[in-house]
């Protein structure tokens, strides 16, 4: 049973979200991993193909001239190609003013382990010289992957206390599980598993921010289930959302007649949701949303953003992913009339079989290694 909760229709959306750990920033933040363009880390596909820096680089200043505050990047978002081109914004621009975020975990260099805490620290370093600035506002545990036994894992964490008692980092992040409710960690099976697991990193990190994928191809929660969002407001935590545009998939750029392929370095070659068919299920679901609200890219993207940030009770602010300052132009003018209840709820019926597909496809690629390597990134 699928029950519509929580859900805010304000008259309009605000401009800034206040998030705790970080301030006030804008409501759409500037997602960098697409402009770090192709790349593979250890053999696996972690970047996005095609992109033109110089455009990518246009679609920052954009952002900042439309005053986008949030910016988030990760040191393998084209292996530092994202965070410099971030770099270059901030040397232009009052860099006080905005709120920064990248991320440590994925990137070993030569060390055993990329949580090993020299290794962090020369990834940091690495990280403020590429990004021209002596602080980030939030630095994020990237991967939930601490080793053996989770052998890095204290160590991990200390080296980020250490980093923020130096004033070096200021908030604290990490990543939330895809689907979570508080009530599930008691259970069994792999939702309990990754429940469970997560509330154990949570207590023993004590994070200022997390990051969550929350979309209209997210999971809906019954009343009485605890989501991340519920969660996190309980434990005076920042949330922060990404991936509300499905990557892509909820623009309509993705039809199936016509299917996009990726060139070497773009993660989507192996990500699941862009197999064949979970692409045209995605499709069907945005046809229908297209009969309800409009043909047009700009209004499918005014009712994904629109419901990720309502359904987040208007807690968290967006990342959105872009290549270019059209993209860019596009995704803060859909924050425009917001949805209402009723459609809301329409919406979750017509993307339950997509849900359902979806679940059923990353099930799938759990069984083969270097698919589930791939999408770990997300
Ligand atoms: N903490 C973490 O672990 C973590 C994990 C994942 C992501 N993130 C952050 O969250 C951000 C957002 O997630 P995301 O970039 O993966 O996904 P997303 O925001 O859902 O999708 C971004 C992609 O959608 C397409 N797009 C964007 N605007 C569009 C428009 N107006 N019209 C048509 N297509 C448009 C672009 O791809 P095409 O042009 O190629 O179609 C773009 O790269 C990331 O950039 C990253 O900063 C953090």
């Amino acid at each position: 049973v699928t029950t519509l909760r929580d859900v805010t229709v304000p008259a309009g959306f605000p401009d800034r979200i206040e998030v705790p750990g970080l301030g006030p920033v804008s409501v759409l933040g500037a997602g960098c991993w697409t402009i770090g363009g192709a790349a593979t880390n250890r053999g696996v596909p972690i970047g996005w193909g095609d992109v033109d820096p110089d455009a990518a680089y246009q679609g920052l200043e954009r952002a900042h001239t439309r005053g986008v505050t949030l910016y988030d990047t990760a040191d393998v978002y084209g292996l530092g190609a994202s965070e410099r081109l971030l770099g270059r914004l901030l040397h232009q621009v009052d860099r006080s003013r905005l709120v920064v975020s990248s991320k440590v975990g994925y990137f070993a260099g030569t060390a055993a382990h990329p949580y090993q805490p020299d290794q962090m620290r020369r990834q940091l370093e690495t990280t403020l010289a590429n990004l021209r600035t002596s602080y980030l506002d939030a630095y994020h545990l990237h991967s939930g992957d601490f080793g053996d036994g989770d052998r890095h894992l204290c160590e991990a964490v200390a080296q980020m206390r250490r980093f923020k008692e130096e004033g070096v980092v200021r908030a604290i992040g990490m990543r939330a599980p895809h689907e979570f409710a508080t009530e599930w960690a008691t259970g069994t099976g792999t939702r309990a598993a990754t429940s469970a697991r997560f509330l154990h990193l949570f207590d023993l990190v004590q994070p200022d921010v997390i990051t969550v994928r929350h979309s209209l191809l997210a999971p809906v929660y019954r009343p009485d289930e605890t989501d991340i969002f519920a969660f996190a407001q309980q434990r005076g935590t920042g949330v922060i959302i990404k991936q509300a545009l499905g990557q892509g998939l909820l623009t309509g750029s993705h039809p199936p007649g016509k299917q996009r392929t990726f060139p070497e370095g773009d993660h989507r070659s192996q990500d699941p949701y862009f197999r064949a068919d979970t692409v045209e299920a995605v499709w069907n679901a945005v046809q229908v949303v297209r009969a309800m609200f409009g043909p047009d890219p700009q209004h499918l993207i005014r009712v994904a953003l629109a419901y990720a940030l309502q359904t987040s009770g208007l807690r968290a602010p967006v990342l959105v992913g872009f290549r270019d300052p059209a993209q860019i132009e596009q995704n803060i003018a859909a924050f425009d009339a917001p949805l209402t209840a009723g459609q809301i709820s329409h919406l979750q019926e017509v993307m339950r079989p997509v849900r359902e597909s979806l679940k059923a496809a990353t099930q799938q690629a759990r069984a083969v290694p270097h698919e589930q390597t791939a999408k770990e990134y997300t």
